[in-house]
């Protein structure tokens, strides 16, 4: 209903995004540049299937001029990463400089493609020694991360646009203490309260010392996993409870915690559930196909979600679009999901959020942490035997979209469609060669 509606009001134009928007994708350090030999993941693999192993993951740390010259190619303006704590800090306060150093070089390289550089500072990694330890349930891990930060900052500030200090505090809990599918898994309540206060602290520490005067006062924001929440029956009013709920814990609460220290707010977007009551507490339905589209890792497509949680989370302050993507070998499925979650973006920044970027996730195919690298996330497919990049067609439907820096109408009509990459391919021969 809604879409059709929208594709009859839109058919005669492209969909505008604001000037200056930030397009481009993410990704994460551990899940791209390979041997990681330091960090408390490497150490549990050891001990799992070799196929769910990072080993050597993409070898960016190695190819990443090609992976940045491929992005920037793709029209990219901007690029989301994050460096490694264990590679800096391999042991308790020792700092290998020569890892600093490449991560100069590596950051240098794409402020020489004009990138604008969005940095993560921790995407759930940690040092072997800090695992070791107790992770971030010690509670001196606020003071070792801000140690590491002030370490780092003065040597890479330069050639970062914008900090994201950690990536997904909730999914991390989630993963590690709830599905317990993640290194240091344990049943802890205890633990996952002080995990959590721990990153907030973390988090409020690099805020203010990104902004005090040794730093360059770049903006500051982190990354959160924001969900989209409904009643499975619109009159529920016990569901319509359990929306407010979950849509505190797990969108609102952290940001509490953290008020006063976000110059954005960065938002990855994968997921949406509706609460039905059924049993003393609402539970969360899936729908699958054939009557709802879902991904590889049958997560189900809901463009309105992305909707949904910007205008919720509409702010003073600007939102960037940190993650969105989806993990399909299907590409067809990929050209699809850009279009229609984009449209949403749009829709949204309409109805007046002040939405300025937008990360695929993500560049390239990856090692989804304890899934391997079975769900194919890349704009760019990722041989691994013999690291070669292949560009996918829905690689080259972002790009038209940047080029526009809107959807062209004539995208429109891939939304329930099938797109052949024949088709995606000729459009994309017919575009006019962009900046270098
Ligand atoms: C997010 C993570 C990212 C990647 C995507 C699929 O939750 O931040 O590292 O795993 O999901």
């Amino acid at each position: 209903m809604h879409k059709t509606h929208l594709k009859e009001k839109h058919d005669h134009q492209t969909l505008k995004f604001p000037q200056g928007f930030l397009w481009g994708a993410a990704t994460s350090a551990h899940q791209v540049e390979g041997g990681n030999i330091y960090n408390d993941w490497w150490k549990w693999e050891q001990d799992r299937p070799p196929h769910l192993r990072s080993g050597a993951a993409c070898d960016q740390y190695n190819r990443y001029r090609e992976d940045f010259e491929m992005a920037k190619d793709l029209n990219h303006n901007a690029h989301r990463l994050s460096i490694e704590w264990s590679r800096i800090e391999p042991r308790e306060g020792e700092f290998n400089l020569a890892e600093i150093e490449h991560y100069v070089k590596l950051l240098k390289h794409l402020k020489s493609l004009n990138m604008t550089v969005m940095l993560t500072l921790w995407h759930f990694t940690l040092p072997g020694w800090l695992a070791d330890c107790g992770g971030w349930e010690n509670f001196k891990a606020p003071f070792y991360f801000e140690r590491f930060v002030k370490k780092i900052a003065p040597e890479l500030g330069e050639y970062v646009d914008f900090w994201v200090t950690i990536n997904e505090p909730g999914v991390y809990i989630y993963e590690t203490y709830i599905e317990r599918v993640w290194p240091h898994s344990k049943k802890s309540l205890i633990g996952q309260i002080k995990t959590y206060l721990n990153l907030a602290s973390a988090h409020r520490k690099t805020y203010r010392f990104l902004h005090s005067k040794n730093a360059l006062g770049k903006p500051v924001g982190m990354a959160q996993n924001i969900m989209s929440f409904e009643p499975y029956h619109k009159h529920s009013i016990m569901e319509q409870l359990a929306v407010v709920v979950n849509d505190i814990f797990t969108n609102h609460l952290f940001y509490f915690l953290t008020r006063g220290t976000h110059d954005f707010l960065g938002i990855n977007y994968y997921f949406h559930a509706r609460l039905k009551h059924q049993g003393l507490i609402p539970q969360k339905v899936d729908f699958s196909p054939p009557t709802h589209e879902v991904s590889d890792l049958g997560w189900e497509i809901y463009p309105e979600g992305l909707f949904d949680v910007l205008s919720d989370l509409s702010d003073d302050v600007p939102i960037y679009i940190t993650e969105c993507g989806i993990a399909s070998t299907n590409d067809d499925r990929r050209n699809r999901f850009l279009v229609a979650y984009l449209q949403e973006v749009v829709r949204a920044i309409k109805s007046g959020v002040n939405v300025r970027g937008f990360f695929y996730w993500s560049l390239i195919d990856n090692f989804e942490w304890h899934l391997g690298f079975t769900p194919r996330f890349g704009l760019i497919e990722v041989d691994y035997e013999t690291q070669k990049r292949h560009i996918r067609p829905s690689a080259l439907t972002f790009a038209e979209i940047i080029a526009a820096n809107g959807i062209p109408h004539t995208l429109m009509r891939f939304l329930g469609h099938t797109v052949t990459s024949e088709e995606v391919l000729k459009r994309f021969q017919k575009m006019e060669p962009q900046h270098k």
